[in-house]
C-alpha cells in the first residue's frame, strides 16, 4: 500500500511522464502539423483519458491484486462475462510490445547523456546535429549496446521491488527534469524562433488535420497517461481508499499535459530557428535538443542533466509497463520476482531487436504498406491495443460494476455526479474512441468530400 496519497500520485506521474511526453509528443505533432492536432489530443485527454484513468484507479482499488486477477475476481464476484479477464490480457500482451521498442528509445537517451558529456554539440550547426544523430542510428551494434542496458537496469529495479527508491527518486528528479525543460524554454523564448514555435503548436489549420492524425492524436493521449494496458490499474491496486480518486487522476493528468507542451514549446523554436523540418520524425528531440545546449553557456552540463533526467522519466515509465505481468506472474504462479523480471527483460529485449534494426538494416523492409517492424509496433500498440483496453475499462466500470461500488469508489454523494460520471465513462468516452476509430476507417477525406 502506498502510504499516502503523494506516494501514489508521484509513482503514477513517473509512470505517465515519460518518453511520451519529451520524445514522441513533440515528433507527433511535428508529422501532424502542429495546432489542430493539438488540440485534438487535449481534447482526448480531458474527456476520454481522464474518465478512462478513474475507472482503471477504481477498478484497481477494488480488485486489489494484478490487473488480470482484479478483472477475475470483480467479474466472479458480480457474475459477469469471463471474457472481460481477456481485457486484462489485453494489457499484459500491450506491456510487453511497448516495453520492447519503449527501452530502444530510452537506450537513445543514455546514449545522448554521453554526446552531451562529450561536449561534441557546442555551437553545431542544426545539420551537424541531424549527421551525428543519422550516424547513431546507421550503428546497430551501439543501439543494441543502450537498449541493452536500459534493459538491464529496468530488470534490475523491478526484481529488488524497489518502488519505495522510486517514490522518493521521482519526487527529486521530476522537479528538476521540470525546471531544466523551463530552461529550455527560456531558451527557445530568445532563439529567435519562439513566435513560429507557438503559432506552429497553437495555431489552428483544420487543412493540416488528416484521419491519420485524428487516431495519432488518440492513440497518444492513452499512451502519454499510461491508459487502456493495466499499467495505472496495478498502481491502483496500492492506493488506499481515503485519497480521492478524481483529484489525484486530474492532477495526474495536468501535469502531464504541461510536461508535453513544455517540452514542445522547448523544441519548436529550435526547430523554426535553425531551419529544420518539423515533421522530421522519431530523432526530433535528439537534433534539437542537443542544439540547444550546444548554444548556452553551460550546455555540456545542462544537456548531459536533461538526457540523464530523460533517462530517468523512462525508467519510471518502463518500471510501470511491467507492473501488470510481473504482478501477476508473482500473485498467481508463485514465480520468484526476479525470475519473473528476467524472463520479462529477455522477451522484450528480443522484440526490442526488431525495432532496433528497423532503423538501419531493416530501414527498408516494410510492412503493411510503408511501416518499418518499429511503426507497425508503435501503430498496433498506441493506436488500436491501447484505446481498445481503455474503452473495454470504460464499459466494465461503468456497466458492469455495481453502481454502489463506483459510489464507494469515486466517494460520490450525489445523484448528479453518479450521473455526470457514468456520462463520462460510459458513454462519452467510448463513443470517442469508436468515433475516431470509425473515422479512420471511413477516412477523413471521404467524410470532407460528403460534408462539402
Ligand atoms: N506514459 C508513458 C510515457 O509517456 C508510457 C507508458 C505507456 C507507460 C503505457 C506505461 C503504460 O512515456
Amino acid at each position: 500500500m502506498w502510504s499516502n496519497r503523494w506516494l501514489f500520485v508521484l509513482a503514477a506521474a513517473g509512470s505517465a511522464v515519460g518518453l511520451g511526453n519529451l520524445w514522441r509528443f513533440p515528433y507527433i505533432t511535428g508529422e501532424n502539423g502542429g495546432g489542430a492536432f493539438v488540440l485534438i489530443y487535449l481534447i482526448c485527454i480531458a474527456l476520454v483519458g481522464i474518465p478512462i484513468m478513474m475507472a482503471e484507479v477504481l477498478i484497481g482499488r477494488e480488485g486489489r491484486q494484478s490487473p488480470v486477477n482484479s478483472m477475475r475476481s470483480l467479474t466472479q464476484q458480480h457474475h459477469r462475462h469471463r471474457a472481460w479477464v481477456l481485457v486484462g490480457w489485453m494489457g499484459v500482451v500491450a506491456g510487453f510490445l511497448i516495453l520492447s521498442f519503449y527501452a530502444v528509445i530510452a537506450g537513445w537517451a543514455l546514449k545522448y547523456v554521453f554526446s552531451m558529456a562529450g561536449g561534441g554539440f557546442a555551437g553545431a550547426s542544426g545539420d551537424q546535429a541531424v549527421a551525428a544523430f543519422d550516424q547513431f542510428l546507421g550503428s546497430p551494434w551501439e543501439m543494441l549496446l543502450w537498449h541493452t542496458l536500459f534493459m538491464a537496469l529496468v530488470v534490475f529495479i523491478i526484481s529488488r521491488g524497489v518502488v519505495a527508491g522510486l517514490e522518493t527518486a521521482v519526487r527529486w528528479l521530476m522537479p528538476l527534469l521540470f525546471v531544466l525543460l523551463a530552461v529550455l524554454v527560456g531558451y527557445g523564448v530568445t532563439s529567435g524562433g519562439f513566435a513560429q514555435g507557438v503559432d506552429f503548436m497553437f495555431g489552428l489549420e483544420w487543412g493540416k488535420l488528416t484521419g491519420a492524425g485524428l487516431f495519432d492524436a488518440l492513440g497518444h493521449a492513452f499512451f502519454t497517461l499510461s491508459l487502456g494496458m493495466g499499467a495505472i490499474m496495478a498502481y491502483g491496486a496500492y492506493v488506499p481508499s481515503s485519497v480521492s480518486i478524481t483529484n489525484t487522476v486530474v492532477t495526474i493528468a495536468v501535469l502531464d499535459t504541461l510536461v508535453a507542451l513544455a517540452a514542445g514549446l522547448a523544441i519548436f523554436p529550435v526547430v523554426f530557428a535553425n531551419g529544420l523540418e518539423p515533421g522530421q520524425g522519431p530523432g526530433l528531440m535528439f537534433v534539437t535538443v542537443p542544439l540547444a545546449f550546444g548554444q548556452m553557456p553551460l550546455g555540456a552540463l545542462f544537456g548531459t542533466l536533461f538526457f540523464l533526467l530523460v533517462g530517468f522519466a523512462a525508467i519510471t515509465s518502463a518500471i510501470s509497463l511491467t507492473e501488470p505481468a510481473l504482478a501477476y506472474f508473482v500473485e498467481q504462479r508463485n514465480v520468484k520476482r526476479s525470475k519473473a523480471a528476467a524472463g520479462i527483460g529477455v522477451v522484450c529485449w528480443l522484440l526490442g531487436v526488431g525495432t532496433v534494426l528497423s532503423f538501419n538494416e531493416w530501414a527498408d523492409v516494410h510492412l503493411l504498406g510503408q511501416m518499418t517492424f518499429f511503426d507497425l509496433l508503435d501503430y498496433f500498440t498506441q493506436n488500436i491495443l491501447l484505446p481498445l483496453g481503455g474503452l473495454f475499462i470504460a464499459l466494465f466500470a461503468a456497466y458492469a460494476l455495481p453502481k454502489a461500488v463506483l459510489k464507494h469508489q469515486l466517494g460520490i454523494k450525489t445523484a448528479l455526479s453518479e450521473k455526470g460520471w457514468l456520462l463520462l465513462a460510459g458513454v462519452v468516452a467510448p463513443l470517442g474512441v469508436l468515433a475516431v476509430f470509425l473515422v479512420t476507417i471511413i477516412g477523413l477525406d471521404n467524410i470532407r468530400a460528403w460534408l462539402s
